[in-house]
This record gives structure tokens, sequence and C-alpha cells, in this order.
């Protein structure tokens, strides 16, 4: 007999179905899609969150479309977890707002761009005016907040050859929308093919002063307007590593909507599925613990040596 351990961070994966066919994503390019199987659903609300101090909701899907959320928020808020979602936004009617901001759920809104016609263009399917048409009650629900409550909004951006242009105006419909900051992120090659990728990506685009020049100014815009924007971007990211270990393989887990298990969303390998077994077995089991043997001992898989999260060996 031993005590159980679990992860402090999850990050799920409801839902790998998406309503929209966005040109950087998988969904741009196959059809698939499952959610979360009633047992999986039932590990993560009577095992999981229970232990759980922090909560991602987001995979490559779109978690609104889950219709079991409101329990899983539900738990969430009744073993006090900090809780995050990634969202395209399009099905975030008042209900819903309502339901995450009550709970103290932060809102991340995929934007991509403040121009609807560069908007619709990146993001297939996607309706401009409708995602805008929500983030006004958002506008609403932050003005009558008490200024200690939890929930807040922020915008993901994701910088391509179609949008780059776009920052200042980005800044704006940021401030225009009370979020609380916009994260700027570089197209990454994914699953694209290389036609689809040498027409989104920023490679060549990055080292010319005109680029440079305009991230530049987009830095002291936001500073003027006292603003906070985030750059990630993927030639930042060193290639030695600059810690020994990542918590992930102790304290976070990944489960994507099939029920696999992972240490997080980068790194390919799967240590189990939840409807073949049990949390604590796949957790605790050989196979991870002989991932974190060998990050301990520094025969870091090569997903780890490029990580691109912030809390991976690549950032110090
Ligand atoms: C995969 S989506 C899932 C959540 C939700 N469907 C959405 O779009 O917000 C999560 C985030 O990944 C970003 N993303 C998708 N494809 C990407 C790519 N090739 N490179 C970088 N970020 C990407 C999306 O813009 C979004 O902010
Ligand atoms: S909305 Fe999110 S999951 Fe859906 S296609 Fe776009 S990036 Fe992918
Ligand atoms: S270093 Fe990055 S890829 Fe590796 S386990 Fe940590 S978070 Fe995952």
């Amino acid at each position: 007999m031993y005590p159980k351990i679990y992860p402090k961070r999850l990050h799920l994966e409801l839902t790998s179905c998406c309503n929209y066919r966005c040109l950087m994503c998988a969904h741009g390019y196959n059809s698939f899609g499952k959610s979360i199987s009633s047992v999986v659903k039932s590990t993560i609300i009577n095992e999981l969150i229970p232990h759980a101090t922090q909560m991602e909701l987001q995979g490559t899907g779109e978690s609104l479309l889950y219709d079991g959320l409101g329990d899983i928020i539900e738990a969430g808020e009744k073993y006090n977890c900090e809780m995050i979602i990634i969202t395209n936004a399009s099905l975030l009617d008042r209900g819903k707002m309502l339901m995450l901001t009550n709970a103290g759920c932060q809102i991340v809104i995929s934007m991509d761009s403040p121009i609807k016609s560069t908007y619709e263009k990146i993001r297939i399917n996607g309706d401009f005016d409708k995602v805008c048409n929500n983030l006004d009650y958002w506008k609403y629900l932050k003005n009558s907040m008490m200024e200690d409550h939890r929930a807040y909004f922020s915008i993901n951006m994701v910088l391509c050859s179609l949008n780059y242009m776009q920052l200042i105006e980005m800044i704006d419909f940021s401030i225009d929308n009370c979020a609380e900051y916009l994260f700027v992120s570089e197209v990454r090659p994914c699953v694209l093919d290389e036609i689809s990728w040498s027409k989104l990506t920023l490679e060549k685009i990055k080292e010319t002063e005109e680029f440079k020049k305009m991230i530049n100014d987009a830095q002291r815009y936001a500073e003027q307007k006292q603003f906070k924007i985030i750059f990630n971007f993927i030639t930042d990211i060193k290639k030695e590593h600059l810690r020994n270990i990542c918590l992930s393989p102790w304290e976070h887990v990944f489960i994507f909507a099939s029920g696999d298990v992972s240490v997080c969303c980068e790194v390919p390998q799967i240590f189990g599925n939840l409807n073949e077994n049990d949390f604590d077995s796949i957790w605790n089991g050989v196979k991870l613990n002989k991932f974190r043997v060998s990050m301990a001992v520094g025969e870091y898989n090569n997903k780890c040596k490029a990580c691109c999260l912030q809390w991976g060996i690549t950032h110090g």
C-alpha cells in the first residue's frame, strides 16, 4: 500500500470536435472529433479535480461544444480549482459566459484578427460579428463585477503571414473589449502540409526590418496605453535546456478526448488510456516512471528539447 499521488494541474481536451476549420489547425485539413466518454468524465470529476489546484480546458477542439462542460466547471468551483478555458467564443452566449465567470474561470478567446475579413479568412466557418456580440456581454459583466472577482478575459492571437501587420489594431480591439492582456504567439507547423505552411509561415517575414520595427512599435504602443502584450515566438526558444527538469511529468496531466493520458500537450508519448486503465495505474505506472527517470538524468525527449511551453526545460 502507498499513498496515491495525483497531478496538481489538469489539462483537459473535453472534446476534439470543432465547429471551425482554421487555416493553421488540424481541423482545417482533416475531419475528426470525439468527446470524452462518461467513464473519463467520472474519473476527472470524482478522482482528479478534488486533488487539483489548476485546470486548463483546451485541446484540438472547442470545449464549449462539450455538453458536460457545466458539470466539470461545477466540480472545479466546488474544489476551488483555478480554471482557464481557451475558446473560439462562437458559442459563448450569455448563459455560458455567466456560468464561467460566476465560477471564476479565466476566459481566453482566440481572435487572430480585429478585422472581419482577415478573421474569417483565417478562422474558416467563423462569424466575426457573432464573436463581437458575445464580447459585448463580457464588457457589461466586467463593468459590474467586484474588483476582487477572479474571472478575467484575455485574447490569444496566432501571428501568421495574413495578420502580422494588424498588431496595433489588435491592441486597440483588446483594450476596447476589456481584455486583461494580449498573448501573441507565432504560427507553428503542427499538422500543416508544405503548401499550406508556406502560405502562413513567418519564417522569412520575421527576418525583415519592417517586421522587427512593427514588433517594437506594438510594444511601445502597448506601453503607452498601459496594456500588457506578451510575445511567444518559436525562434526565441533556446535549443539548450535552461532548467534540468520540468514539473509536467510529476504535476501536470494532459487528457485527450480519446481518454489517452500524457504529461503535456507537446510530448508525443501516451502513458495509458482511461477507458482501459484506472488513473493510478497510469500515473504511478512503469511507463511514466521511466519517463520521469529519463528526465531526471538529463536524457530528454526531442520534443522536450524544443518545448514551447512556459514551464518547459527550454525556459529559464
Ligand atoms: C487548438 S485551439 C483550441 C481551443 C479553441 N478551439 C480555440 O481556437 O481557441 C487552442 C489555441 O491554439 C491555437 N492554434 C491553433 N493552431 C495553431 C498553430 N498551428 N500554431 C499556433 N497556435 C495554434 C489557436 O489559435 C488557439 O488559440
Ligand atoms: S477553433 Fe480552435 S480547434 Fe477549432 S479549428 Fe480553430 S484553432 Fe482548431
Ligand atoms: S519539457 Fe515540455 S514537452 Fe517536455 S514534458 Fe515538459 S512541458 Fe512536456
